[in-house]
């Protein structure tokens, strides 16, 4: 069944800072894919940053972009999708990329989650207040939607390589 499976999109969810564009980018080399990171395609689309769609439109106007912007990715079918930390929580994205991508879960604990978030400030969920209290809550409310992806795999112990080897033997 998973054989069969491997033919669609592999789609990367997950909360932000799990690593979901580095692995996506080495996994698509790894099995010899093309890869697309969601996020860039929406900044494309848009031609602005994450960050200014945010400050100048909100997050309502981002996931309507977002929500596009992932159907298109799926209809065109690349071989892998990295998505940004709230897409699969939106229902109607969760539902297309269940039924004509597999969906594999990056899941992490909340330290390296803080850490990995902290190298980079272009994230604007996490400029509202504390990063920890925001990524504890969004890892509370969002770990129902992520766990329904066809895979799960935990991405806290050793380099992104040993993440992709664990991936490509799940698929296997
Ligand atoms: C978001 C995650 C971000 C980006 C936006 C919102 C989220 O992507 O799409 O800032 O809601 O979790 P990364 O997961 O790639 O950081």
């Amino acid at each position: 069944l998973k054989a069969r499976r491997i033919a669609r999109p592999l789609v990367l969810v997950g909360l932000m800072g799990v690593g979901k564009s580095t692995i996506g980018r080495r996994l698509a080399a790894t099995l010899e894919r093309d890869f697309v990171d969601a996020d860039e395609e929406i900044e494309r689309a848009a031609n602005r940053s994450v960050a200014e769609i945010f400050e100048a439109h909100g997050e309502a106007y981002f996931r309507d972009g977002e929500r596009r912007v992932i159907a298109r990715l799926m209809e065109e079918g690349h071989g892998v999708i990295a998505t940004g930390g709230g897409a699969f929580v939106d229902d109607e994205t969760r539902a297309l990329v269940l039924e004509q991508g597999l969906a594999i879960w990056l899941d992490c604990d909340l330290d390296t989650l803080v850490e990995r978030t902290s190298r980079k400030d272009t994230r604007p969920l996490l400029k509202s207040g504390d990063p920890r209290t925001i990524l504890r809550d969004l890892k509370e409310r969002r770990s129902a939607a992520y766990a329904q992806a066809q895979v799960h795999v935990v991405t806290d112990e050793g380099p992104h390589e040993a993440t992709v080897q664990r991936i490509v033997k799940e698929l296997a």
